[in-house]
Parts: C-alpha cells; sequence; structure tokens
C-alpha cells in the first residue's frame, strides 16, 4: 500500500485540490483510493459530499487515528492512501507525514509562498521524509518557455534542498468549475490542459513511488 501526505504550512496552496485530483487518478478499477481528511475545516470532505462518481472513499478523520486507519486500510487491501491536512496544526500535520511513503508540499510560485515552503521542509525533515514540491498556481505557459516566475521558484526551492516534480500545475479556471460540481478536471474536461497537467503530475508520483519502492526491497 502506499500512503501519500499532502502538507503545507501555508494555507491556499492547493492540498485540498490536489486531495481531490490526485486521488481520483489513483483510483484503479475495483481499488478506489482511500482519503483522509484531516483538516477540521473538512474542504475535502465538502466536495466529496458533491460528488456523483462514488470513488474514491473518504473518512474524516482526526490525525491522531491515523496509525491505526492506515494499518485497516492495509487489512483491507486498498492499495493507495492520500492524506490532506491542516496548514497550521504541527501535530496534525507531524502525524499525516509520518505514516506517508510520499510527501507532496504543493506552493505557489510567489515569494512569500516560497518562504514558508522552508518551515515545511523543516517539519519533514523532523521525521526522516523527503518530500516533493510541485508548483501550483503557476501562471499558464503561453509558449514553449516556462514563465520566469516558475522557473525562479524552481531555482529557489532547490536552493532549499527540496526536490521539485518536473511538472507544474496551472491556474486554471476549469479547476473551480470542476471542484463546484464535485469533480475533477480530468472528469470535468477530459484532454484539457489542466487534466494534462494534474495526469502528468499523478505520473511523476507514481514513479517517484516506485523508485521508493525498489528502494526499500
Ligand atoms: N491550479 C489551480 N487553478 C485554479 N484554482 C486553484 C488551483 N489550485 C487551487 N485552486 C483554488 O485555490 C483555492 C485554495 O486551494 P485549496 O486546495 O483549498 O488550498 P489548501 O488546501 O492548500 O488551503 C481553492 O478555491 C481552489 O479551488
Ligand atoms: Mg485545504
Amino acid at each position: 500500500m502506499q500512503v501519500i501526505t499532502i502538507a503545507a504550512r501555508k494555507g491556499g496552496v492547493g492540498k485540498t485540490t490536489l486531495a481531490m485530483h490526485l486521488s481520483v487518478l489513483a483510483s484503479e478499477p475495483g481499488r478506489p483510493a482511500l482519503l483522509l481528511d484531516t483538516d477540521p475545516q473538512r474542504s475535502l470532505a465538502w466536495w466529496h459530499r458533491l460528488r456523483e462518481a462514488d470513488v474514491p472513499n473518504l473518512i474524516e478523520a482526526d490525525a491522531r487515528e491515523l496509525p491505526e486507519l492506515v494499518a485497516a486500510a492495509k487489512r483491507e487491501g486498498i492499495a493507495r492512501v492520500i492524506i490532506d491536512t491542516p496548514p497550521h496544526a504541527e501535530d496534525s500535520i507531524l502525524g499525516a507525514m509520518r505514516v506517508a511513503d510520499l510527501v507532496l508540499v504543493p506552493t505557489r510560485p510567489g515569494p512569500l509562498d516560497l518562504a514558508a515552503v522552508a518551515t515545511t521542509l523543516e517539519l519533514a525533515e523532523r521525521v526522516g521524509k523527503a518530500p516533493l514540491a510541485v508548483i501550483n498556481h503557476a501562471p499558464p505557459r503561453t509558449g514553449l518557455a516556462e514563465p520566469a516566475i516558475v522557473t525562479e521558484a524552481r531555482a529557489a526551492l532547490v536552493g532549499m534542498g527540496a526536490t521539485v516534480a518536473a511538472s507544474v500545475v496551472a491556474n486554471r479556471v476549469s479547476m473551480s468549475h470542476a471542484i463546484l460540481t464535485g469533480s475533477t478536471v480530468n472528469e470535468h474536461e477530459p484532454g484539457g490542459k489542466a487534466a494534462a497537467e494534474v495526469e502528468a503530475l499523478w505520473r511523476e508520483i507514481e514513479a517517484a513511488l516506485a523508485q521508493d519502492g525498489r528502494k526499500s526491497r
């Protein structure tokens, strides 16, 4: 079983949005992913209630229950668990990181957002995890070149010692439209640019998990 924890000490960077998207992509026929919403704000659960599709499954949880919930998921043969976390509750974030095979740290590319990533990386380090940072809310590419702010953000993250996903998720209205209908961009606008971006991110995460799996065998 693979556990992905999405964490960032800053709010509004896309933790919940990426949890939704990745959980749908991580669900395979007959093997739905399990979402654990540990943010007391329950935004993920709100979206889940809007959904018509019956996958993925979701449990509203307290971070203290995670070891037990993750063990139960494993016993039940669940292949992938995705954990959404609150931005400020340090103990909850640490708890969710501890049970993770991969910690994903979304950030916006702005300077203040990047400064806040350092504190998230510090938490990950405390529990011995090497997170994967992902730039979300990026300005969409207009030509072949990456927008300068994205290149700069990538350099700043590498400077902090983070591994940065090659895939970048742009700020797109289709993201909001999808969420409001309890779906994801892949369901709402398959074949669109936003869908392609989150699919590329998911493939990168799958590859990172597979590599870790090989290392630990
Ligand atoms: N790539 C994106 N494009 C457009 N809107 C986005 C994108 N990512 C997140 N949002 C929007 O930004 C807001 C904050 O995102 P959210 O996932 O709730 O962040 P967090 O969970 O980190 O607080 C939400 O309204 C969400 O719909
Ligand atoms: Mg959230």
